[in-house]
């Protein structure tokens, strides 16, 4: 068993990254900026978009952090991505999900230009990724697609089965891995909560992606001998052992299936620092899109 290492291959990427913010630079250009929005004070969510402000430093950009109380109306909000939207030094702009049950969070999604859309979540961009049309890729699975290829791992013809089915990862993984590319151009088989014998199917897994969110369902009864596995889960667990009182436990049980995969992505330090990796990209690429 081989570990796809996300934290090594997103370290590589944002090395090549800052090269390409210090060209921009000695050429007259502005560095590229990431604003985030950050609704409430979930644990998760700082920790995600903490991570994300770190890393737009690592490599040299700007960024903002705009942070709103729980119960700050859906109108404050969209007055504030509007405002961003308009905001000419800005490049790219991100809402961390998920919202507070009265904000419509498609509402949100569809009020950020598709030009400052670097999660790649507006409709429009999730239409032009279906239709192979240059976009902001959603940044996970996007990451994901980065790690195979930098792994050289054979996709073409093999069976790629997706669990779980959300419009951030599962739904636009399903369709990256059926387009005619690179990694791609596989059978893919979309499953989800009404699946039936999901066993059965991901049994006959070549390529095995998991996005489901339930810490450690993966088995290795469930898996063909062989298989690459993609593990999207990040549940995090009350510790005893760590310093912060929480471990992080992905959706694959790693002991168990460590001996029958070809590769794995370890959780953490597999698809999460992808995922920010790629969301430094597609704000690199608002960034030069302007110069
Ligand atoms: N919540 C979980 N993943 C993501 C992500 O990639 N982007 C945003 N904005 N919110 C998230």
């Amino acid at each position: 068993m081989q570990i796809l290492d996300g934290k090594k291959t997103a370290n590589d990427i944002k090395k090549e990254i800052a090269i390409e913010v210090i060209a921009l630079i000695k050429s007259g250009e502005k560095k590229p900026h990431l604003a985030a929005i950050l609704v409430g004070s979930d644990g998760a969510s700082e920790t995600y978009v903490n991570a994300k402000v770190k890393a737009c430093e690592k490599v040299g950009f700007n960024s903002s952090l705009v942070r709103f109380d729980s119960d700050v109306s859906e109108e404050e909000l969209l007055a504030e991505i509007n405002k961003i939207n308009n905001n000419a030094d800005i490049d790219g702009l991100i809402v961390q999900l998920p919202l507070p049950n009265h904000i419509d969070e498609m509402k949100v999604t569809e009020t950020i230009f598709p030009s400052k859309d670097v999660d790649g979540f507006h409709p429009e961009n999730i239409g032009r990724m279906a239709l192979n049309l240059p976009t902001y890729l959603p940044a996970t699975p996007a990451g994901i697609l980065e790690l195979l290829q930098r792994y050289h791992i054979e996709t073409s013809g093999k069976h790629c089965v997706v669990v779980g089915r959300s419009n951030i990862v599962g739904l636009p993984m399903s369709i990256l891995m059926a387009q005619k590319s690179y990694p791609g151009n596989c059978t893919v088989t979309l499953t989800h909560s009404r699946t039936q014998n999901l066993n059965e199917i991901t049994k006959t897994a070549d390529i095995l992606i998991v996005a489901l969110g339930k810490a450690e369902f993966v088995t290795a009864d469930m898996l063909k001998e062989g298989v690459v596995i993609v593990d999207v889960g990040i549940t995090r667990v009350k510790s005893e052992k760590t310093k912060s009182g929480w471990k992080l436990l992905g959706d694959v049980n790693f002991d168990s299936v460590k001996d029958k995969c070809s590769f794995i992505t370890p959780v953490p330090g597999g698809v999460g620092p992808m995922t920010i990796a790629m969301l430094l990209k597609n704000t690199l690429i608002s960034a030069k899109s302007k110069s």
